[in-house]
């Protein structure tokens, strides 16, 4: 007998199939046994009844416990009000491995503390929440990959263990290189630069670290970022591709993750109107709108996550914020010819969330860039290979970097980024 999915249950009504996964919940009356079965594609209602299957059989639906794994055979009988349309009348129940019990983690899981949760995450992983979000976070990996390798772009992998520090210095993580001091990479850019100078139009996908010492439900130590980087291009430009962006992840998660939105109750209407155009308003026009709302902040500063929710405001879309003060911003970035105050830098801000995307274009001028390298007291040596970029054929070039934990925590309206990673690490937590 071939095994099905539970998500293809519905092509195979009315035929006897077997079903392989775990009992999820289960309910029984004296004639009669109702098993939750997840096989990781849906939830299937088993029904076993006495006068339908032999004496072992119904014994062993009644014995079985949460989280066994299970093979069940039944006839398949399509019902719109089960979910995923069908339903499997018993014939025959095994049980593979009966679970222990009892089961660290209730059916009603939010009966437990998000800590409890955390350090059973390799169980936690199972449940219907962490389960839906993992097969959303999947297809926005995939529509990402879709997007720019249907531009033409190549993904070109950056390393890991890096000599240089791209995003600051005082959220790197040291490792221990033979004789030499390494770093994991906080962002694959610098080499996506030197990637875009050989290739035109690159992007690279990844995991990416920070040693952040805040704890807020927007912030992990290890997150993935996909970066694409442009030669030739310009702010406008990647403003441009930045929005098409977006609307394209978010068209197509509504497409293809509506049995998981609807799971995870999100409302999707809002969802639905990420369309061109997102509004686009300089730093200085955002600071008025931040002061406006009542909301501190200190001239010159960067936004925090209360300054980012205020010039959202109500707004449905993201909002795309640009030329952000010198001092603020990564020594790298292109300073405004029209005001050397400013960079030409992007960030996205989504509703809720807040910055999903950080980029600009890149400064590509040699003598600048040796200046801000000294200026932010990074060590020339680590960046001669990034500085003969600008000695041979620098071009203006433009890109950015999107967080994917973030991206999914907006699409999916989770409220903290660690439950969109299967494995958060955060300042306290490297277990499991
Ligand atoms: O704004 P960031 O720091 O930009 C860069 O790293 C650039 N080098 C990217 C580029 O231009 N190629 O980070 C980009 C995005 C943020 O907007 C955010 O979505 C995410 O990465 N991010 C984090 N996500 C989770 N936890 C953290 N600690 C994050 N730090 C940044
Ligand atoms: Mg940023």
């Amino acid at each position: 007998m071939p095994f099905v999915y539970v998500n293809e249950l519905k092509q195979h009504a009315g035929k006897t199939v077997t079903v392989r996964g775990w009992l999820f919940n289960k309910r029984s009356s004296g004639k009669l046994h109702f098993l939750q079965v997840r096989d990781g594609t849906g939830v299937v209602q088993c029904v076993a009844g006495k006068k339908d299957v032999d004496e072992k059989t119904f014994e062993a639906c009644g014995a079985v416990t949460q989280e066994s794994s299970v093979i069940v055979e039944g006839t398949v009988r399509l019902d719109e009000r089960a979910p995923g349309g069908a339903e499997l009348g018993v014939t025959k129940f095994e049980i593979h491995q009966l679970a222990g019990q009892p089961y660290p983690i209730a059916i009603q899981e939010h009966e437990h503390g998000v800590d409890f949760l955390m350090e059973q995450r390799h169980l936690w992983l199972r449940g219907p929440k962490a389960a839906a979000t993992m097969r959303v976070r999947g297809r926005i990996a995939q529509s990402i990959r879709d997007f720019f390798n249907g531009k033409g772009f190549t993904l070109c992998d950056p390393p890991i263990l890096t000599p240089a520090a791209c995003e600051g210095t005082t959220t790197l993580f040291n490792v221990d290189y033979f004789e030499e001091k390494a770093y994991l990479t906080q962002s694959g850019q610098l080499y996506m630069e030197a990637a875009a100078m050989a290739l035109g139009k690159v992007y690279s996908f990844g995991p990416t670290f920070r040693a952040e010492k805040s704890k807020t439900r927007r912030h992990l130590t290890e997150f993935w970022m996909v970066e694409p980087e442009v030669a030739w291009a310009t702010l406008d430009d990647i403003m441009n591709l930045a929005e098409e962006f977006v609307c394209h992840i978010v068209q197509r998660a509504l497409e293809t993750c509506k049995e998981d939105l609807k799971a995870l109750e999100r409302d999707t209407k809002p969802l639905e109107k990420i369309l061109p155009p997102f509004t686009r308003i300089s730093y200085d026009d955002a600071c008025k709108k931040v002061k406006a709302a009542g909301v501190e902040m200190k001239d010159e500063d960067d936004f925090g996550t209360p300054q980012e929710m205020a010039i959202v405001g109500d707004s449905e879309k993201p909002v795309m914020v640009h030329g952000y003060p010198t001092a603020v911003k990564a020594f790298y970035m292109k300073r405004n010819p029209a005001n050397e105050k400013r960079v030409l830098c992007v960030d996205v801000l989504a509703p809720g969330i807040g910055e999903i995307i950080g980029g600009g274009q890149r400064a590509d001028d040699l003598k600048y860039l040796e200046d801000q390298i000294a200026a932010n007291k990074l060590p020339r040596s680590a960046f001669e290979w990034y500085l003969d970029l600008r000695k041979y054929g620098s071009v203006p070039h433009s890109g950015f970097g999107l967080g994917l934990e973030r991206t999914v925590a907006w699409i999916c309206g989770n409220e903290h980024v660690r439950e969109c990673i299967p494995f958060p690490r955060t300042i306290y937590r490297i277990y499991p």
